[in-house]
Formats: C-alpha cells, structure tokens, sequence
C-alpha cells in the first residue's frame, strides 16, 4: 500500500505554525501516522470495485436512489420557491421544514420537533436548550460524541456511567440529583441495544429526564420504522428523541422531538438552530419523500434482521467475539490499530469493506473494524461474507483479540 506525503508543499508560502501547535501535532499525531499506520490515514483502505461487498455504509433499508425520492429533490430543485437562505430560526410555520418537523414527531408519536442540519447538530443543539451549568447529565460511555459535545456545550457537568447499565446509573443519580440521562438506542460501534425499559425505570425512580439517540433505530427497528421507543411501546415516557437522517434517512440532516411548549425556548437556546442555516428546499423534499418511503418498508426492515441474525450467527460460530452487540451494525474488534488495518486489508483483498474505527471514535487500544448490513445483501453476498468470515479466521486469529480474551476471563471469573 502506497504511503501519503504529508511535508510542506515547496514553493507554496503557508505561514508558521505557533511552536504550540507543532509540538501537539509531532507528540499527538506523528508517531501514531508513522508508526502505527504505516503513513496514510488509517480509516482509507483500497478503492471499492465492482465485486466488492459494502459494509461501511449506513443506508440500511437500501433507499438511496428510490425513485420517488430522487424525483422529489428533482421537482424542488426546478421549481422556483423564492427561497431565502437563511437560519432556520426565521422560518414561519407555512415553510415546508415545518411540514416534515409535524410529520416526522406524528410517526415518531410526539409533539413538536425540529430538523437541524446533521445528527451531531441536533444533538448539540437540543443539549443546549435542555440542560445547563446547573443539570447533572448522566451519559452512558458508549454515547455517540455528539452527545458529550452537546454537554460540553451546554456547560453542563457530565457523569459518565457504565455501558447498558442501569444499576450503576441509580447509583451516580442517588449521588448526583435528578438530571438528565443519555443513550443511545443503538450503540454506534458495537450494535449492543440500550436496556431501555430498565433505564426508564431508574429515570423515573429519580424523577430524572432522559434523551434518546435513535439515529440507528429510527426507520429499523418498531412499527412502520418509528424506532426503538415506539417498537417497545415507551415513546410517552422519553422526553427526547434525536437522530441523525444519515443512516435510514440516507439524507444529510438530523432531527430532535420535543414538547410543543418548548418550541420557541429551543429556538432561541439551540445555536445550530439560530447561528446555522436551514435545509435548501430539496433536501426537505427528499426527506418528506423518504419518511413516506421508510414508513411502507416493513419488507426491508424484514430482510435487514434477517440479515443481521444470519450474519452475526455465521461470525459467532466461527469464534468472532461479536457478543458486545445484537443489532444490524457487527463490531470486529481486533484492538490494537495495526491489528485492525491488517484486518481491514484482509477482507479487503476479500472484497468485503467495513470501516475502521479508532480512537477518538472508540478509546485507544480498542480499535474495530465496523461491519453495517442493509436490507439490500443478496444471497451471494451474504454467502460471500460467510465464506471470508470462516476463510480468513484461521489469519486473524479473533479468539486471540483482545475482547476474547476478556470475555474468557470474565466467563472464568
Ligand atoms: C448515534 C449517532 N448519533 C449522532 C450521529 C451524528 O449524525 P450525523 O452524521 O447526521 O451528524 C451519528 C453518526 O455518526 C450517530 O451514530
């Protein structure tokens, strides 16, 4: 594999770095570019072709290109709508943004919400609005860092407790106060599912609040794609609902819920919302078009389980250490860096892509190679992973990982 050179560009004058920035990026940066990645970013492998199996995506119900949906971005972008581009906060409630808010809060079962530029905006956004110097948040470690940003932002403090579990939480909101929980539904490196039930039961005990990320269970998981919430029957006792439109969506925006009294609160609190501007006109058309799409997919979202339970039993069975999650998105955790590009190169050669996680996405030493499924795998192509799985094992040696190896002690334990 090629390596990438990163020295000054000759002739071009950038001015100097402060000695400062330098010494961060030659202590933080340099050693791990080198050393460890073998000098070129550790998350680009080959080029994809044609035979190649792709795991790296998010558009899990396969609604990219849907003809309605194309159609409907196609007859925005060519009617004249006198558009201004402008921050979202200027909007009257007759803007067709405000149409798709009411849509998606009916199928999700609430109130009001809003749709923000990305997830990683919504949830900042929202986190601004809701909490404050002065509310404990409690988030789970394995949140998605749009969330702890959104503390940050709110200058809020944080507590961290421990993944998926609720018993811990008691204990920091008994320490604590009352606040303000966070999790994800579905957790974005691993595919472990949020105990939520549980999780409601200890918020309500404290009288505490709670957010959920539903980006990687809104239009998967529940009835017509309405989530996870919805799915267990809990949307009326979740005070908050955020996702990214990225993933089922395939769309490029976000969108939280939230009671219809907070909506001109959050519209002067949220700085996404008032200091960023708004969808352009075809996006919203696409993904008005796309919840209609998402919400009649009951046979993708078939065929994605499915896949998701074929899949991860095929990894299981050959000794994979797969068991951090359940959902649609299979974590190989291979641990150290160097290990997970020598597996992303192994399945590329294979042609099957996944992306490579690391740190900041996951702490350091538990770097994963992310394998999403869609609805769309055919046969051969599940048949294609299966056989990589079982023909590289013997390669990557996955008992041998790190995880596995803490699993078996913990069993032992
Ligand atoms: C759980 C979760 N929340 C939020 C986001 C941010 O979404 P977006 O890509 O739309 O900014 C992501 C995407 O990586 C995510 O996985």
């Amino acid at each position: 594999m090629q390596t990438i050179d990163i020295a000054p560009v000759k002739g071009r004058g950038e001015p100097p770095l402060t000695p400062h920035l330098r010494q961060r990026i030659a202590r933080d940066f340099i050693p791990r570019w080198t050393d460890e990645w073998g000098s070129r970013p550790i998350v680009h492998g080959k080029p994809a072709g044609p035979q190649t199996v792709r795991l790296d995506g998010n558009d899990y119900l396969a609604v990219s290109g849907h003809p309605q949906i194309v159609q409907a971005q196609v007859d925005a972008l060519r009617m004249d709508h006198g558009h201004v581009v402008q921050s979202g906060a200027f909007l009257l409630n007759d803007h067709p943004s405000y149409a798709l808010e009411q849509s998606l809060a009916a199928w999700i079962g609430k109130e009001d919400g809003m749709l923000c530029q990305s997830g990683y905006a919504a949830n900042t956004g929202l986190l601004q609005a809701i909490a404050d110097a002065s509310t404990p948040v409690y988030v789970d470690t394995m949140a998605h860092t749009s969330l702890w940003e959104g503390v940050r932002a709110a200058h809020a403090p944080g507590h961290p407790f421990r993944h998926n579990d609720p018993a811990h939480l008691d204990r920091m909101l008994q320490r604590h106060g009352p606040g303000l929980v966070i999790v994800d539904s579905v957790y974005s490196t691993t595919g472990a599912l949020c105990p939520l039930v549980e999780t409601l039961d200890v918020v309500e005990k404290h009288g505490a609040m709670i957010l959920v990320d539903e980006s990687h269970s809104l239009g998967t998981h529940g009835p017509q794609g309405a989530g996870l919430c919805a799915g267990l029957g809990v949307t009326h006792r979740v005070h908050f609902i955020t996702a990214s439109l990225a993933k089922a969506f395939a769309g490029r925006a976000g969108y939280f819920t939230m009671p219809r009294e907070m909506r001109y609160f959050v519209l002067s609190e949220s700085f996404p919302n008032i200091f960023s501007s708004c969808l352009l006109p075809h996006e919203i058309a696409g993904l008005a078009a796309t919840l209609e799409v998402v919400k009649r997919a009951d046979d993708a979202r078939v065929r994605l389980h499915a896949n998701t339970r074929r899949l991860r039993a095929a990894f299981d069975n050959l000794g994979y250490p797969i068991g951090q999650g359940s959902e649609q998105i299979i974590a190989l955790e291979a641990g150290l860096e160097r290990d997970t590009i020598a597996l992303r190169d192994t399945l590329e050669e294979n042609n099957v892509y996944g992306a490579v996680f690391c740190a900041p996405a996951t702490s350091r030493n538990r770097a994963l190679v992310r394998l999403t499924l869609s609805a769309a795998l055919t046969e051969a192509e599940m048949t294609h992973v299966e056989n990589v799985a079982r023909e590289i094992a013997p390669r990557v040696r996955p008992w041998d990982w790190p995880i596995a190896r803490r699993q078996r002690a913990a069993a032992l334990a």
